[in-house]
């Protein structure tokens, strides 16, 4: 069976894959990981490094950082699909896995690629392997649980414009951010103009040397954050069963 593997390796410390995750990268023929076109090692395949030879493990450049649905990233998209078609039809029956951050079904440029090679390869099967995003890795860092009882949640990448959090957080459920490093202050102020910065927890670099994980009112209001930034904005709750009230 040619097999295609969509696997999570976790936010960035190597302890948090998963061991169905450790088993797959240790005997698949081949692991892709998604790189930016700087040349640097990605942040996938360092932890895929872990668990895997270098010499089973390939480069799948992508426009990783272009925000907008560009002409480039589809035609990184496109060539990452043709490298990958490329190795099933140089391996016939192998599996081959591609190893993504944090969870391969949450903002992951493993859903644009298999929905390609599906089209390249016949008779794919594609399978998924779960792993643990980032924002339980804060939650778990920081101590903030992220849902009680009733309580709902928006998970919410800042691409999609600062009004339509500020709508998530008015409501008053638990927000999640996710890719809002260069637009930190619009994050800021809408926590502020929202009434929702007590309490707000900021996670940068999870589970990797440079990990820094402070109250969001301790962040720069002007200032910037990495692109692995998440930001846990949790109800306000007053004591013990507050969620089921
Ligand atoms: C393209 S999304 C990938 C999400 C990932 N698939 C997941 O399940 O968490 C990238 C965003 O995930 C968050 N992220 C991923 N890894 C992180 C880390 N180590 N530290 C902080 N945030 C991280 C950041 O918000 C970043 O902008």
């Amino acid at each position: 069976m040619t097999t295609l593997v969509g696997v999570g390796v976790g936010p960035g410390d190597p302890d948090l894959v998963t061991v169905k995750a450790a088993n797959l990268l240790a005997k698949a023929d081949v692991v892709f990981v998604p790189v930016a076109d700087s040349g640097e090692t990605g942040r996938a395949e360092q932890t895929v490094l872990f668990y895997a030879e270098a010499w089973r493990v390939q480069r799948v450049v992508f426009a990783l950082h272009d925000r907008q649905h560009t002409a480039r990233r589809e035609q990184a998209w496109d060539d990452a699909a043709a490298q990958v078609a490329r190795w099933f039809t140089e391996h016939p029956g192998g599996t081959a896995a591609f190893a993504t951050i944090g969870d391969p079904c949450v903002y992951s440029t493993f859903t644009y690629l298999a929905e390609t090679v599906r089209g390249l390869v016949g008779g794919l099967d594609v399978q998924l392997i779960p792993g643990i995003t980032a924002m339980q890795d804060l939650a778990a860092r920081s101590g903030t649980p992220l849902v009680e009882g009733r309580e709902m949640l928006s998970l919410f990448p800042m691409t999609a414009g600062p009004e339509r959090f500020r709508e998530a957080l008015r409501r008053g459920d638990a927000v999640v951010a996710y890719k809002f490093g260069r637009m930190l202050p619009e994050t800021l102020a809408a926590l502020r103009d929202t009434e929702r910065l007590d309490g707000a927890v900021y996670g940068a670099g999870l589970g990797l040397p440079e990990e820094d994980i402070r109250p969001a009112r301790d962040l720069d209001p002007m200032g910037r954050g990495p692109y692995l930034s998440t930001l846990i904005v949790p109800p306000k709750r007053t004591g013990r069963g507050h969620g089921l009230r």
